[in-house]
């Protein structure tokens, strides 16, 4: 092996970069050449790619985003532009690719792998459901970044004796919700993988107020039966307690200088990924399992769904008294 490709795709997800970095610095070490790939799958097929040096990744593991830039590609998606994206990786003599994003992207590297490009996927997505890895890069930072919102979002609530409902990302999967609502002490979490009725949400709320609380968090996640302003318009009517207001966070939970545990993972998952290149165990993702990096056949983490461990749920309704 020569020459290699790192791309990333999907939702971007802070310490994707760090991840590149890792990937370059180390392939260059290994005597390889690796070439960046902008714009994910869609960069793939137009053959929008060149080589980067280690300066070239300098000054970016602390920033968020990632500076090869992202897509979510149609055209990945038919056979005719899979095999358009074989062809430019032949064309440039690429013998391996790290693909780093989320099920959408793990899914799409596991089509090229079956059409014999040595491939090794990094999982990144801030929602926490690629399978077969505790942790995705960028869960721990979105993470810290809805806990420090929540924060301030009490700050106000308290001073007004409200019940806040805060939406988060997390498409189908309640990972976000779950833990955010553990870390920041939510009274009520709501999500797809616990269907709650409006109504137990407001006697929670109801609960809360009559113990003497003087706010309510209420986090939804997005993905969940009621988004966070039918709930709103619910406790309205019924919950005379505390005023109610929606804040949805968006799209600054993927944004953000990675937290020092994003870095490390995305470090330690992009030297893993050329590691295993050059070893011959490519059709494989890196996974964090423990303390350790542990390669998962791709064929494995695309047929299994993201489970959700809903013992956080028992625990986050116990402590919300
Ligand atoms: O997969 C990451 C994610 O941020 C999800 O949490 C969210 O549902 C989705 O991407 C939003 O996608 P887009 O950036 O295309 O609006």
């Amino acid at each position: 092996m020569k020459r290699i490709g790192v791309l990333t795709s999907g939702g971007d997800a802070p310490g994707m970069n760090a991840c590149v970095r890792a990937v370059v610095r180390s392939g260059l070490s290994a005597g390889l050449e690796v070439y960046g790939i902008r714009r994910g799958y869609s960069g793939l097929i137009d053959g929008d790619m060149e080589p980067l040096s280690a300066r070239d990744v300098g000054g970016i593991i602390q920033r968020g985003g990632t500076f090869l830039q992202t897509a979510r590609s149609a055209e990945f998606m038919t056979v005719e532009g899979r095999k358009q994206a074989v062809r430019r990786l032949n064309d440039r003599l690429i013998d391996g690719l790290v693909i780093i994003g989320g099920n959408g992207s793990l899914a799409g590297a596991y089509e090229l792998h079956k059409m014999g490009v040595a491939v090794v996927g990094v999982p990144g997505s801030i929602d926490n459901d690629v399978p077969f890895t505790d942790m995705s890069i960028g869960v721990d930072t979105a993470l810290n970044t809805m806990v420090h919102i929540i924060d301030m979002i009490k700050d106000t609530a308290s001073s007004h004796q409200r019940c806040f409902l805060v939406q988060v990302m997390g498409r189908h999967h309640g990972y976000l919700a779950l833990i955010g609502g553990i870390i920041s002490g939510a009274e009520v979490t709501v999500i797809p993988e616990k269907e709650i009725p409006l109504e137990q949400i407001a006697s929670a709320v109801d609960d809360a107020y009559i113990r003497g609380k003087t706010h309510a968090i209420i986090v939804v996640a997005e993905g969940a039966r009621f988004s966070a302003q039918e709930i709103a318009d619910y406790l309205t009517k019924t919950s005379p307690g505390f005023e109610v207001r929606v804040t949805v966070l968006g799209h600054v939970q993927r944004g953000g200088s990675p937290t020092a545990f994003d870095r490390l993972l995305a470090t330690r998952m992009g030297m893993r990924a050329v590691q295993a290149l050059l070893a011959g165990e490519h059709g494989t993702m890196t996974g964090l399992r423990g303390n350790r990096i542990e390669l998962v056949p791709l064929e494995q983490v695309v047929q299994s769904t993201p489970s959700l461990d809903l013992t956080n749920y028992d625990i986050a309704t116990m402590l919300a008294r």
